[in-house]
């Protein structure tokens, strides 16, 4: 029986961690050839992932440019994934979650009429607009899509509410497929400055900010937040800026130059995970971080107005700060001077896998070509 040529299709950070582990599970399965293309929508926060799991792409768009738009990025993405396409000749092609890559890359598969594998789906906020443009991605990819892995049943109700009932399966995601495989208690950071940091002394912040849709107003109030967050309180903050130009520019005007804020390069995945693993509490409109600091036990204020991962909330170890000043500030006044309300959000709660997910995606795409047992599905808590 031939291979089947199973291509995983990522550009971005996120993407790259979250996909990381399906890459190699797929490469350790006999009958199954692993290709990997990246579009480089990110270029050195993508290439940092590749190094850190070992990963050498068979295709490289390198579309990247500074201050790109969404426009750009997507049209550059259909045009190359057309020759990427017709090179590989992929049976099957795996997209991840809501970036401007893989709605492209989901697209361009449909245009070459090859079958969609669609990693992290059914996650809904049901605003167009928030988060921009990702919750339109989701949309236009469980459009096209013709296998669905979501994480939890309620991304599968998700698709159900919408009509989709067909190819679903529930895997867990694979962040913490990832994240079992990066954090260690004998870890030492690449940087001195991580190592030293006063754990158990002083409460370490770990924060993160990138999101389109709080460019402006919403995002110079979360760094004015954390500015006064870090001033008043006996604390650590530590910030991986993000690349984006953006992103630097407001960190810098608020944050540069206060003495307990650590204004740092993008930490590779292994160093994050980590450094999250020590921190005390977690203040991030990251998406994946929402994901992993549960599982770590790290209570989390997420920076935007909605989440589309209500689990953890769920849990009690999430809380929606919002994007208002007073919000933030008294939301982390709270977790820093109530031992309470902390000791109340700081246990560890798995609502998002059990480190499995890889495997029971890959048993998923094996039973749909006929060649394998349908896997069984994830259940949190079990
Ligand atoms: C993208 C995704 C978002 C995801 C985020 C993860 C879209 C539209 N957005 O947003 O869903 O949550 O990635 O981080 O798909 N840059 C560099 N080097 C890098 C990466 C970025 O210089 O390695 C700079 C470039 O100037 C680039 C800018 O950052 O133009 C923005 O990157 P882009 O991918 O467009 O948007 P993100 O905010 O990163
Ligand atoms: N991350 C990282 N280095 C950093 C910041 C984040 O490795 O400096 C990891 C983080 O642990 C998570 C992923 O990148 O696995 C989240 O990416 P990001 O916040 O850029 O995107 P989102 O999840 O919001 O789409």
């Amino acid at each position: 029986m031939e291979k089947l040529r199973i291509m995983s299709v990522f550009g971005t950070r996120p993407e790259a961690i979250k996909m990381a582990p399906l890459v190699k599970e797929l490469a350790g399965r006999e009958g199954i050839e692993s290709i990997c293309c990246v579009t480089a929508q990110h270029r050195e926060m993508l290439d940092s992932v590749l190094q850190v799991f070992d990963l050498h792409p068979q295709w490289d768009l390198d579309i990247m440019t500074p201050r790109q738009t969404l426009s750009t990025i997507t049209s550059k993405c259909l045009t190359g994934m057309d020759e990427a396409i017709e090179a590989l000749k992929p049976d099957m092609i795996l997209v991840h979650g809501d970036t401007s890559t893989t709605f492209a890359g989901a697209l361009s598969a449909f245009y070459h009429k090859v079958p969609v594998g669609h990693v992290e789906a059914g996650l809904r906020t049901y605003d167009k607009y928030s988060p921009y443009p990702e919750e339109m991605n989701r949309k236009l990819v469980t459009a096209i899509a013709d296998l669905y892995f979501c994480p939890t049943e309620n991304n599968r109700e998700n698709l159900r509410r919408e009509g989709i009932t067909e190819g679903v399966f529930v895997t867990g995601n694979t962040v913490i497929d990832a994240l079992k495989t990066t954090v260690r208690p004998d870890y030492r950071f690449a940087a001195d400055e991580l190592n030293r940091l006063p754990y158990g002394e002083k409460k370490i912040l770990l924060v993160t900010c990138h999101r389109r849709e709080n460019y402006g107003q919403p995002m110079e109030d979360i760094m004015s937040a954390l500015a006064e967050i870090a001033r008043t309180h006996e604390v650590e903050m530590v910030y991986p800026v993000h690349l984006s130009p953006v992103v630097q520019e407001c960190a810098k005007k608020h944050l540069g130059g206060i003495p307990n804020v650590h204004l740092i390069p993008p930490l590779a995945a292994d160093e994050m995970h980590n450094l999250m693993a020590r921190s005390d509490l977690v203040l991030t409109d990251s998406g994946g971080l929402q994901e992993e600091a549960p599982s770590l036990g790290k209570p989390v204020l997420v920076l935007r107005r909605e989440t589309e991962r209500p689990e953890a909330v769920t849990a009690g170890t999430v809380k929606l700060a919002g994007v208002k000043y007073e919000d933030i500030v008294s939301m982390a006044h709270e977790l820093l001077t109530s031992p309470p309300a902390y000791a109340a959000m700081a246990h560890a709660a798995n609502p998002y896998g059990d480190g499995k997910a890889c495997g029971r995606i890959v048993d998923a795409i094996l039973w749909h070509f006929g060649r394998g047992a349908k896997p069984e599905d994830f259940r949190a808590g079990t």
